[in-house]
C-alpha cells in the first residue's frame, strides 16, 4: 500500500519539468490550427501526420519515445521537422481553401489534399527514380542496386514507392542516355527479374544487351546474343521497331559493319517490310557498298512502290555510278 502512495506522489516530481499534462487542459502554441480545436480532433490530425510521414509524435516533438505523453513538451517549437511541417500544415491549407475551389469543375464529393497525397508514408517524397539517381550519384551502380533492394523490402506494397516497371526503365534510360550502356543493361536486367509477368522490360532488356554484344564484342558475338535472347524469351522479345532503333543507334556510334548486320537479322525477321529493307540500304551507303544499298532500295521500292525515301537514294546512288 505504502508503495503504491509513494509512486503516486513520486511520479509528478519525474515528470518533466513545465506543467505539462496529458490531455493538455489548453494548447499553448497554435499557429495554423485554431486554439478551439477539439482535443479528439487535433490528436487525429496528429496521428494523421504520424501515418503519413512514418514516424512517431517524437519526430516532430520533445520527448522521449517509449514514455507517457504527459512527458512530452508539445507547444516547443525546438525541433526543425515541427517547425517545416507547420508551413506544410500552412501550404496544404492554402492549396484546399484557395486553390483547389478556383477549378472551374470539382470531383463530386470534391477531393482534399491531405499530407499523404505527396508523403504516402515517407517523410522526403521523393520518386523511386530519383532517390535511385542520386544513390547513383553518391556510390556508383552497386549502391543503386543496394537502395533498391533495401527500399523494395522495406516499402514494397505501400504507397511510398512504385516499385512497377517504370521507375526502373527511366533510370535504366538516364544510364544509358549518360553513356553508360552496361550498367543501362543490368538495370533492366534487374526490371525483368523484379517484373516478370511485364512484357516491356523484356524488350528493353533484350534490345540493350543485344546493343552492348555489339559495341562491346562486335558482330558475331551481337549476333549470338540476339539468337539466344530470341530463344529465351520468343522472337516476340524483338519487335521491328526495336532492331530498327538498335541498327541506328549502332550506325550513330559509326559501327556501320555491326549496323548492317542488325538490318540483316531485321528483313530476316520481318521480309515484308519496306522499312527494313530502307534502314538496310541505308547502312550499305553509309559503308560505301553501293551495290548492296542498291538491291536493297530496289527490294524495298518491291514491297512499297510508294516509298519516296527509297526512290530518291536509289536515284542518287545510280547518279554516282
Ligand atoms: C510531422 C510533424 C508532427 C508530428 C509527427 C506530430 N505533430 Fe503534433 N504538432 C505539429 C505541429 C506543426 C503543431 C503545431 C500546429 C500549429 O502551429 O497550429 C503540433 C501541435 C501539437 C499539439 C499542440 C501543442 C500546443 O499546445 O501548442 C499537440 C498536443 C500535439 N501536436 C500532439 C501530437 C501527438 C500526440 C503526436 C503523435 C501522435 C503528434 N503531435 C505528432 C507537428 C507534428
Ligand atoms: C504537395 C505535396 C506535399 C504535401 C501535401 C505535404 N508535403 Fe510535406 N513535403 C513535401 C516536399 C516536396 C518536401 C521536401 C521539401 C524539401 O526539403 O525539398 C516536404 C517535406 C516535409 C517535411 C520535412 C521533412 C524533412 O526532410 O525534414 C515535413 C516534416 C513535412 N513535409 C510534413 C508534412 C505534413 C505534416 C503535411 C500535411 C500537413 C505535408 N508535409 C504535406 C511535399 C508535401
Amino acid at each position: 500500500m505504502r508503495l503504491v502512495i509513494a509512486t503516486v506522489v513520486l511520479c509528478p516530481l519525474l515528470a518533466a519539468p513545465a506543467a505539462a499534462q496529458w490531455p493538455p487542459e489548453k494548447f499553448e502554441n497554435l499557429q495554423v490550427l485554431s486554439d478551439s480545436i477539439p482535443l479528439r480532433e487535433l490528436v487525429d490530425l496528429m496521428a494523421g501526420f504520424t501515418r503519413a510521414l512514418g514516424v512517431r509524435c517524437t519526430y516532430c516533438h520533445v520527448g522521449e519515445e517509449g514514455r507517457p505523453l504527459g512527458t512530452y513538451d508539445f507547444p516547443s517549437d525546438d525541433k526543425l521537422t515541427k517547425r517545416k511541417a507547420r508551413e506544410m500544415l500552412e501550404m496544404v491549407t492554402a492549396i484546399n481553401a484557395r486553390y483547389l475551389p478556383r477549378l472551374e469543375e470539382r470531383q463530386d464529393p470534391p477531393v482534399a489534399v491531405q499530407c499523404v497525397t505527396c508523403h504516402g508514408g515517407i517523410t522526403t517524397p521523393r520518386t523511386l527514380q530519383d532517390v535511385l539517381l542520386l544513390a547513383d550519384r553518391a556510390g556508383g551502380l552497386d549502391s543503386l542496386l543496394a537502395t533498391y533492394r533495401a527500399l523494395r523490402e522495406r516499402y514494397y506494397g505501400r504507397a511510398a514507392y512504385d516499385f512497377g516497371e517504370v521507375p526502373l526503365a527511366d533510370v535504366a534510360g538516364t544510364l544509358r542516355a549518360d553513356g553508360r550502356l552496361a550498367d543501362a543493361v543490368r538495370l533492366y536486367g534487374l526490371n525483368v527479374e523484379q517484373n516478370p509477368a511485364a512484357r516491356f522490360p523484356k524488350l528493353q532488356y533484350a534490345q540493350a544487351a543485344v546493343e552492348l554484344a555489339f559495341v562491346e564484342s562486335g558482330p558475331t558475338a551481337g549476333i549470338a546474343r540476339y539468337r539466344e535472347l530470341q530463344t529465351q524469351h520468343g522472337a516476340g522479345v524483338f519487335p521491328e521497331p526495336s532492331l530498327n532503333q538498335l541498327g541506328y543507334a549502332l550506325l550513330g556510334r559509326g559501327k556501320t559493319a555491326e549496323a548492317i548486320e542488325v538490318f540483316k537479322l531485321t528483313v530476316n525477321a520481318f521480309p515484308r517490310s519496306a522499312n527494313a529493307y530502307d534502314s538496310l540500304g541505308e547502312a550499305y551507303a553509309a559503308a560505301g557498298d553501293s551495290a548492296r544499298a542498291i538491291a536493297s532500295y530496289e527490294q524495298s521500292l518491291v514491297l512499297d512502290p510508294q516509298n519516296a525515301n527509297a526512290q530518291e537514294k536509289l536515284q542518287a546512288l545510280r547518279a554516282r555510278r
